[in-house]
């Protein structure tokens, strides 16, 4: 089921949203428009509609169909809510806890790095190279959004998703629950705690291994500026070249690939050269990097020998 179908769901440092009981309730005549609010938010409209949508209970096309009717007074104290924090920096897939991947609405919370749509690429990249019935494990899952996309994509897989961060395996075990509890229930989607390789059984193999592994530099100043400085840092940084848990994913990746197996890596976009080496040096084959929508190097795979 996609959570397109569902109303928004509450995050907990929001405000209660509205829902459908604000609906019910008949706001004041003389309380501003939906649109006036909105406009006058000092937020970028589509930002300022998403985040109304979401303290009103309502889809941002109903908002617009009806953005001339005054807010309901529940609707609005919520909204301002949410407008300040998004004015002090708030990434608004924290304010409205969720994000959608690849067509699926997925939970996120700060413990969570929220889904980027370059991470689609890999998971396309993966199911291109999937065979029947493979058996998959993403590393660092997060949020859970390659490796539930993967088990919902298509029903043949076998995938298994890892994080060292509890609280973000949480996060993935809420989504696998909601977008594939058939997968969950059967196995065929498993998700574990722990270090990289460690987390798995040390007899376990794969045909695929795919991982979007924290890959900034420690010192980046990125990691300080705009939505970013709300994410996990461990989500993010990874020693002092960006490269240390690529580096650790890489070098464990042989043995628990099958002959044939495909390791895909997503990186950075200035780190494809690194992670084309270190894959040479673990003996990968067929090494080759895809651009994002963005034309930049993204996703780096190679194939262990027959
Ligand atoms: C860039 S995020 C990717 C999240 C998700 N796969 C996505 O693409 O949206 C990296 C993930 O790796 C996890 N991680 C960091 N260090 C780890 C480690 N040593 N072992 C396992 N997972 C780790 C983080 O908790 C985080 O969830």
């Amino acid at each position: 089921m996609s959570r397109h179908d569902a109303a928004p769901a509450p995050h907990a440092g929001a405000p209660a949203p509205a829902g459908s009981a604000a609906a019910a309730t008949p706001a004041a005549a003389d309380a501003p428009s939906r649109e006036h609010l909105v406009l006058a938010s000092g937020l970028p409209r589509l930002e300022a509609r998403v985040l109304l949508a979401h303290a009103s209970g309502r889809r941002r096309e109903w908002l617009i169909a009806h953005g001339d009717e005054p807010a309901e007074a529940r609707a609005a104290a919520a909204f301002a809510e949410l407008a300040q924090r998004r004015r002090d920096g708030e990434p608004i897939a924290y304010l409205t806890g969720t994000r959608e991947f690849l067509g699926r609405d997925f939970e996120v919370s700060p413990a969570v790095l929220i889904p980027r749509p370059e991470t689609e690429l890999l998971v396309r990249a993966a199911l291109e190279r999937a065979p029947h019935g493979a058996r998959i494990v993403d590393l660092g899952t997060g949020s859970g959004a390659i490796a539930v996309s993967l088990a919902c994509e298509r029903d043949d897989l076998r995938v298994l998703g890892t994080d060292a961060s509890l609280q973000a395996l949480e996060v993935a075990i809420g989504n696998a629950r909601c977008l594939a509890a058939q997968a969950l229930a059967s196995s065929r989607l498993r998700l574990l705690a722990g270090n990289w390789w460690e987390a798995i059984d040390p007899g376990e193999t794969f045909d695929l291994v795919v991982s979007n592994p924290p890959y900034v530099p420690a010192g980046d100043p990125h990691l300080s500026q705009g939505d970013v400085r709300f994410e996990p840092s461990q989500a993010l940084a990874a020693g002092p070249d960006g490269l240390a848990a690529l580096r650790e994913i890489v070098a464990g990746a042989s043995a628990r690939l099958q002959p044939g197996g495909w390791l895909l890596l997503e990186h950075g976009y200035d780190q494809d050269v690194a992670v084309r080496a270190l894959l040479a040096g673990a003996g990968f084959t067929a090494i080759a990097t895809l651009p994002d929508a963005a034309g930049l190097p993204r996703v780096t795979l190679g194939r262990r020998p027959e």
